[in-house]
């Protein structure tokens, strides 16, 4: 339980040999029973009664009732279930389904284009550029263009209290002193609240037709009332990081296994020129472009952005022979099932050949989720990082740094620790030997092929 809580995806490797589910040692007798399950069978079977469950984990660390962090944590819609959910659901879906993105894909395309030709070449941390990228893409879409100069510092503001959510410190030590970590993460919440009081209260935040704010304002929940104003902060905040967030920790581990994989990398530059100039690019062709849809998927396979999705029972019942009751934490562990040889033969290598003939269900590849609280933001998702790494890749060859370290950190998503450094050399350099550029613990997470190429 120890080694699962300190690091859940490195620790996940020690259950493969026990099956498909697990129930974790508790740590003491009050606190809740956890279980992890993974594999198509379990993973259709616990997915398709999500009814039953509220998403759970987010920003977890408990606070006096009247603070910033306990509205943002217990006001969000992943706290839903049933009726409550399905009303969000049907909230948000406008901004994000495929029609929505189809609409906008020459806005969303321009958006990137321009963001990337600001880049310089050399080395960066590219998870930084990574997250400036996606929170113009998803602000844009949820709070409008005109919105942007709001985009960094509320980015910044987002991205530092969830880091202060997930510090374990925080959870041991809970003390309110300035410059202690539960204290840091107290005062991170109430500037992101502030923040988002200032904004919302603006005139002109409530026009639905342009931002988030408004669509929220104007609905109601499936109890008849409206969205209270700690209601609408707490779907703000919670949209707008998993918008943002998830987006860019993809697309870092995308460039980065491509930095690490010379070869495939040539491949998909070469698939993506000879589709044109990227200003132009047509939805069609960039959405199937074979290459660059198996880099893509494999990507994900294999650095799963959110590799364990985390529920809590809100009833009794029972999965893989265990018994759950309420309050039971159940994680489906993507990342697992992600790693079943019988699916995924040499699972730990990046191979995006794999995926030319390959259609797995949505419990056997599942890095949105599945069921009734699968990623409504999927089809902006996958957009996103199928135009960032045109982009990209028109101008740049990113290379791996070397003796640069890259660890992984868990919260929620599988983030880069302390950055990405990443050589942005330009696309007409020479390609350069890999040499030493394998330091951290990212590594545990896979095997690099340096030479092979998408065909080979
Ligand atoms: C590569 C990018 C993304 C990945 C890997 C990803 C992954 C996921 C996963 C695995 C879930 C299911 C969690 C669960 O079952 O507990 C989820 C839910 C969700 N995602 Fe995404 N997501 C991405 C992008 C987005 C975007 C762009 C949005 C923008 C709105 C978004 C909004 C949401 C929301 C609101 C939920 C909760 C759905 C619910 O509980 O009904 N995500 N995402």
């Amino acid at each position: 339980m120890a080694a699962f809580a300190l690091d859940p995806v490195g620790a996940l490797r020690h259950f493969e040999p026990l099956g498909q589910a697990v129930e974790l040692a508790r740590l003491s007798k009050h606190s809740h029973r956890t279980l992890v399950i993974w594999g198509p069978d379990y993973n259709r079977r616990f997915l398709m009664s999500t009814k039953a469950m509220t998403t759970s984990g987010l920003w977890s660390l408990r606070s006096p009732p009247s603070s910033a962090q306990a509205a943002l944590r217990s006001n969000h819609p992943l706290k839903t279930h049933g009726s409550e959910h399905a009303a969000f659901s049907a909230l948000i879906d406008p901004y994000f389904n495929r029609a929505a993105i189809g609409r906008r894909f020459g806005e969303i395309r321009s958006q990137l284009v321009e963001e990337i030709r600001a880049w310089r070449p050399g080395v960066s941390d590219f998870y930084r550029l990574a997250r400036r990228l996606t929170e113009r893409v998803a602000f844009s879409l949820l709070f409008g263009e005109e919105a942007r100069d709001r985009f960094a510092e509320f980015g910044d503001l987002l991205h530092e209290h969830h880091r202060n959510n997930w510090r374990y410190v925080a959870h041991m030590l809970p003390v309110n002193l300035a410059g202690t970590p539960y204290g840091d993460a107290l005062r991170s919440a109430e500037a992101l609240r502030d923040f988002i009081d200032g904004w919302r209260t603006e005139p002109g935040s409530d026009d639905p037709t342009r931002s988030l704010f408004g669509g929220l304002a104007t609905s109601l929940r499936a109890d008849g009332c409206p969205y209270s104003a700690a209601g609408v902060n707490g779907a703000v905040a919670m949209v707008s990081w998993l918008s943002y967030e998830t987006m860019a920790t993809a697309l870092n581990w995308a460039v980065f296994l491509l930095a690490q994989h010379p070869a495939i990398q040539a491949d998909l530059a070469d698939e993506l020129a000879q589709l044109g100039a990227v200003e132009d690019l047509d939805a069609d062709d960039l959405m199937s472009a074979p290459v660059l849809d198996a880099v893509v998927k494999e990507s994900m396979r294999l650095i799963t952005p959110v590799p364990l999705l985390s529920f809590r029972a809100v009833g009794d019942g029972d999965i893989a022979g265990h018994w759950y009751f309420h309050g039971t934490r159940i994680y489906v562990a993507a990342h697992l099932t992600h790693r079943l040889p019988d699916l995924y033969p040499a699972p730990d290598r990046f191979r995006p050949a794999r995926w030319f003939g390959l259609r797995p269900t949505a419990y056997e590849y599942l890095p949105f989720g599945a069921g009734q609280r699968r990623c409504p933001g999927a089809w902006l998702a996958n957009t996103n990082l199928k135009l960032a790494l045109a982009a990209l890749l028109s101008r740049f060859r990113p290379t791996p740094v070397a003796g640069a370290r890259v660890d992984h950190r868990y919260a929620v998503v599988t983030m880069p620790w302390r950055g990405m450094p990443i050589d942005l050399a330009p696309r007409e350099a020479a390609a350069r030997r890999l040499g030493d550029a394998r330091s951290g613990s990212i590594f545990r997470l896979f095997t690099p092929e340096p030479d092979r190429g998408v065909r080979a």
